[in-house]
């Protein structure tokens, strides 16, 4: 019997805003028992909490801007040198430009890891703004709502605590549409980056919720049984 090679889940969702990384990313995580790694929850926390890097980025994501690239690699590095990172994670929202791309290859390499899946999500850009302007969170949780397709139980409340949802301050129509416009410069160019190095998975993100997940999920089990006969085979 051939020694098995551990099965790693390093993984990165790209997508424009709205395009349904986040809802992906937790749900496999979830499913993997793996860490789902939003950048964006982790500049929104340091926001909230007024930690010297909240102060330094909560105009810039107001506006729909990137943070600045040097700020987002230090942020990265240091979370995935963590313990629950062993077996792997999944990322939503980083990289998100050429040069966060470069830094995650040079952080992985460091331990000897590289990238197993780069999901891109995919769906059509005015359905993005009628998404992103009806979704609601719980700002004690971070459960995600949808008041079209993924409402509360109770107007208003999160089913989970008896807590008000909120909007993101970024999910105004004229900075969503400002968000597009950073997507489409900085990291449409990324995902060709990819393109010429991995084998991109393109997630039609159109679908519903679950043929979404469905589709994410299976294409990780198919690559770990891939492997698994090749090993067989040897
Ligand atoms: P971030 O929080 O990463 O925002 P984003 O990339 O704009 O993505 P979103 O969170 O808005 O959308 P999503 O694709 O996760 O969609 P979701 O699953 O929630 O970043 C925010 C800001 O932080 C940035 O603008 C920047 O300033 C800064 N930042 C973060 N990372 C950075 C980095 N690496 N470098 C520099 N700056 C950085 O879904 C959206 C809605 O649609 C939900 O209501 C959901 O319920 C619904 N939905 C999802 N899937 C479906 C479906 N299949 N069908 C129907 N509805 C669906």
């Amino acid at each position: 019997m051939p020694n098995r090679q551990k099965l790693t889940y390093h993984t990165i969702f790209l997508g424009a805003p709205g395009s349904g990384k986040g809802t992906a990313a937790s749900r496999l995580g979830a499913y993997l028992r793996i860490p789902h790694i939003s950048t964006g929850d982790m500049l929104r926390e340091s926001v909230a909490s007024s930690t010297d890097l909240g102060t330094r980025v909560k105009a810039v994501m107001e506006q729909g801007l990137l943070v600045n690239d040097e700020i987002m690699r230090e942020l990265v590095k240091d979370r995935l040198q963590r313990a629950d990172c062993r077996k792997g994670f999944i990322l939503d929202g980083f990289p998100r430009t050429i040069a966060q791309g470069k830094a995650l290859d040079e952080i992985l390499a460091e331990s000897h890891k590289r990238l197993d899946f780069v999901f891109v999500m995919e769906i059509e850009e005015n359905a993005l703004v009628r998404r992103l302007s009806n979704r609601r969170i719980c700002p004690q949780c971070g459960r995600v709502y949808n008041l079209i397709g993924l409402k509360p139980r109770q107007e208003g409340l999160c089913d989970d605590h008896p807590v008000a949802l909120i909007q993101r301050e970024d999910d105004r129509e004229e900075t969503i549409r400002k968000r597009m416009t950073v997507y489409r410069e900085n990291t449409l160019p990324l995902i060709e980056y990819y393109r010429n190095r991995y084998l991109i998975v393109t997630v039609n993100s159109d679908a519903t919720i679950d043929k979404t997940v469905e589709v994410v999920v299976n294409t990780v089990l198919e690559r770990d049984s891939t492997l698994r006969k090749k090993e067989e085979e040897v």
